[in-house]
């Protein structure tokens, strides 16, 4: 772990937390006079082979929180996530806060229901989560005003928070050495995801983006954000010599994690 200090008293600080076995970044954002944070995308650890949850990778943030005093006000998620579990009803129930998610939920949840045979019972209405953010919503971790950005199409609901000068991306991009997530779920849409990240890559060049994923390609040391400028000159699928005409094509669900390729 290492972590990102504040700069001015509007800038957030950061401490990101690496879940191994799925490859997964969470982040703490913190407003530096008050205390107040959010936790981005934190995971419940799940095994395969005993079908049991796991709540350690989550414990750490918990305990930080603690060590350092915080106040939790957001567990907020950038989307459903496929690879993992989230541990935010669980974090929510040891620190308080609420649960955000972009609005584009209830879509998912209507795409899924059938698919699990979940039954007419299943709410498609979000109502499991604490606050829907439309694309625009702007709200407050502490002073910090952090604004949504709808980003669709590695699913329906994915969106991208902004504090400052720091962008939580979610899935729609991964480090540029591994490209761009897959779309190819129920509702995901390779266009979409374009369009999304091209609005990620106008922001200013020195925008730091910080990942949900990342699955050290080459065997390389872990890395959790860069810049815009580094995402428009090297992002192995969206540099800025892609355009939606020469779009990745998108290989069959369940071939690799990232579906798109050259
Ligand atoms: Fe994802």
């Amino acid at each position: 772990m290492f972590s990102l200090g504040a700069n001015s008293l509007t800038s957030p600080r950061i401490q990101h937390f690496y879940d191994a076995p799925t490859g997964t970044l969470s982040y703490v954002v913190v407003d530096p006079v008050g205390g107040s944070a959010a936790i981005i995308d934190c995971v419940l650890g799940f095994s395969m082979q005993s079908g049991r949850t796991d709540t350690a990778p989550s414990d750490v943030i918990i305990d930080y929180f603690r060590e350092h005093k915080l106040s939790l006000q957001w567990i907020l998620e950038t989307h459903a996530h496929a690879d993992h579990l989230s541990a935010a009803q669980y974090v929510k129930a040891e620190l308080g806060g609420s649960v955000g998610i972009g609005s584009g939920i209830r879509e998912v949840q209507a795409h899924f229901a059938p698919v699990f045979n979940l039954g007419k019972s299943f709410p498609v209405d979000g109502r499991q989560f604490d606050r829907l953010f439309d694309a625009g919503a702007v709200f407050h971790i502490g002073e910090l005003e952090c604004e949504v950005i709808a980003t669709p199409g590695h699913t329906n609901d994915s969106v991208s928070y902004r504090v400052g000068s720091h962008v939580f991306v979610g899935d729609s991009l991964f480090m540029p050495d591994f490209g761009t997530a897959r779309c190819d779920f129920p509702g995901g849409d390779a266009g979409s995801l374009y369009e999304s990240i091209r609005r990620l890559l106008e922001l200013a060049g020195d925008t730091q983006l910080y990942v949900c994923h990342d699955y050290l390609p080459g065997g390389r040391e872990l890395r959790c954000s860069c810049t815009v400028d580094e995402h428009r000159q090297h992002n192995l699928h969206m540099n800025e010599g892609v355009s939606k005409r020469n779009l990745p094509r998108c290989v069959p669900s369940g071939t690799q994690r990232s579906i798109c390729q050259r």
